[in-house]
């Protein structure tokens, strides 16, 4: 089996990787390809899930022909996505029936409001928000008079690992545990369906996929296994090698997500972060995490260069800021999907505070950075009290950890190193790692943990009168942005 390898498909919020790896973990091929966001109106987020089939398709093509083999050579395939983002699709012609309606979308916040908190945070680990499915799925249901069909079993639901498997295994209908943890359907403790969240939400069952393990063969794609799907951000917890309770990672993409393994039992949250699955390796028990969601953090960036066009491309955010030497007074709350954890105020819109004449656009790029700094201090004391253990180093993945700047104003704002893997690409490793377990291409954890090689460290430098005084101004700035509330 020397040469042979495994694909990992990361289907993202802003983009799709295909990712190959052989068994050292080292990356054969990547290729990517961004597919368009929709903002039809203010709050609303819409992706093309038909658009997106086609770009996995190319993708693993392109990635197959880059790499010189066919898909003969590939071992298993393993699915990582952007999770909560809802698809309906209609069973006979297999074609979606509405834009999806992505994790960032708020237009769910009425429906939300009405929820019971208690009941619902109890039953599925989840605090109510629009991030989530669950309302999403009812509102498209309303809108377009989809319930009856829905209930007969001929419109179907699926996050974008469903849907992927839908297409690629040619008709199973399926999602794993950890997705399905963040749809608000699910209840944590029996891992299934819960009829009374169905009941209040009017959605039908007949339309729910069947809730697997986040490794095991689900089907084949001309042949070769699919054989993972689990939540991306899970997928770089895997992927990060953090399979001991207590360990932990940051991963900084669309948004910022940090999660933190609890071991086989869930552990509930009193500071405002989410209980979710971990991962579920076939028939052994699932590993819980606690998570803390940020909701904007590279998508910041990227509306300074699409909505802004203050910069050329992503990377030039740290060009621009280092042109100044701090923010000059001035913050930035990126609540463009309401603010999520801790806070979890769906109806919070950014905001922008501290303006002078005084502030430049290099000002304005330092503030971008830092909010996603601040943003990862609000979380990783949450998870501290939560975990009643201080965190003593933070591992860090995703596009953004290229940006050096940002790298050590994380460090200096956690006063803790910050540690980041060879493989920067964990959410596709540790999809690779799933779907490589589950056919017996690597044997066990301790196979995956010897692939593990840091590269990256930052080590706190800022004076520690200068961070509490910022963080001061940091935590003013958020009661801004939920008083400038919708
Ligand atoms: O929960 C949303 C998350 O899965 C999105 O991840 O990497 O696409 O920003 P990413």
């Amino acid at each position: 089996m020397s040469d042979r390898y495994v694909l990992a498909i990361d289907q993202g919020t802003t983009s799709t990787r295909c990712i190959l790896f052989d068994r050292r973990a080292t990356v054969v091929s990547v290729v990517r390809g961004e597919h368009p966001q929709s903002y039809p109106r203010p709050g609303w987020v819409e992706h093309d899930a038909a658009r997106i089939w086609r770009d996995v398709q190319r993708l693993i093509r392109k990635a197959l022909r880059e790499a010189g083999i066919g898909l003969d050579q590939v071992a298993a395939i393993g699915i990582a996505n952007q999770r909560e983002t809802v698809v309906l699709w209609d069973r006979a012609t297999g074609q979606p029936v509405a834009p999806a309606i992505s994790w960032q979308d708020t237009r769910t916040e009425e429906l939300v409001a009405r929820l019971d908190a208690g009941f619902v945070r109890e039953r599925t680990g989840l605090p109510p928000a629009t991030y989530f499915s669950a309302a999403k799925i009812q509102w498209l249901l309303a809108e377009h008079d989809l319930g009856a069909r829905a209930a007969r079993g001929e419109v179907l639901f699926g996050t974008m690992d469903s849907w992927l498997i839908w297409n690629l295994t040619g008709g199973s209908h399926l999602t794993d545990v950890t997705n399905a943890s963040r749809t608000m359907l699910m209840d944590l403790e029996s891992l299934e369906w819960d009829g009374e969240l169905l009941d209040r939400f009017a959605i039908p069952r007949a339309m729910l996929p069947e809730i697997r393990s986040s490794a095991e063969i689900y089907g084949h794609f001309e042949g070769t296994p699919i054989a993972a799907a689990i939540g991306d951000q899970q997928a770089a917890l895997f992927g990060q090698t953090c399979f001991a309770p207590g360990e932990a990672k940051c991963t900084y993409g669309t948004g910022g997500f940090l999660l933190m393994n609890t071991g086989t039992t869930p552990v509930r949250s009193r500071h405002g972060l989410i209980t979710t699955v971990g991962y579920r390796i076939g028939d052994e028990p699932p590993v819980f995490a606690l998570e803390g969601s940020i909701g904007t953090a590279g998508s910041l960036v990227q509306w300074v260069r699409d909505g802004l066009d203050l910069i050329g491309t992503a990377s030039e955010i740290e060009t621009l800021a280092a042109t100044v030497d701090d923010n000059g007074g001035c913050y930035i709350v990126p609540a463009f999907s309401g603010l999520f954890a801790p806070y979890w105020r769906s109806e919070a819109r950014g905001v922008i505070v501290g303006l002078t004449s005084y502030i430049t656009k290099g000002h304005l790029a330092r503030a971008v950075l830092e909010a996603t700094g601040w943003q990862t201090r609000d979380v990783v004391d949450a998870m501290n009290a939560d975990a009643g253990l201080t965190l003593t180093s933070l591992s860090v993945d995703g596009g953004m950890t290229a940006d050096n700047l940002l790298m050590q104003f994380v460090a200096d704002v956690l006063q803790v190193p910050v540690v980041r893997p060879m493989v920067a690409e964990t959410v596709s490793l540790g999809a690779a790692y799933a779907a490589g377990l589950a056919v017996g291409y690597w044997s066990d954890l301790r196979d995956l943990r010897a692939n593990r090689h840091p590269a990256g460290r930052w080590v706190p430098a800022m004076d520690l009168e200068k961070r509490a005084a910022e963080y001061a101004n940091w935590r003013r700035a958020v009661e801004c942005a939920v008083l400038f509330s919708r």
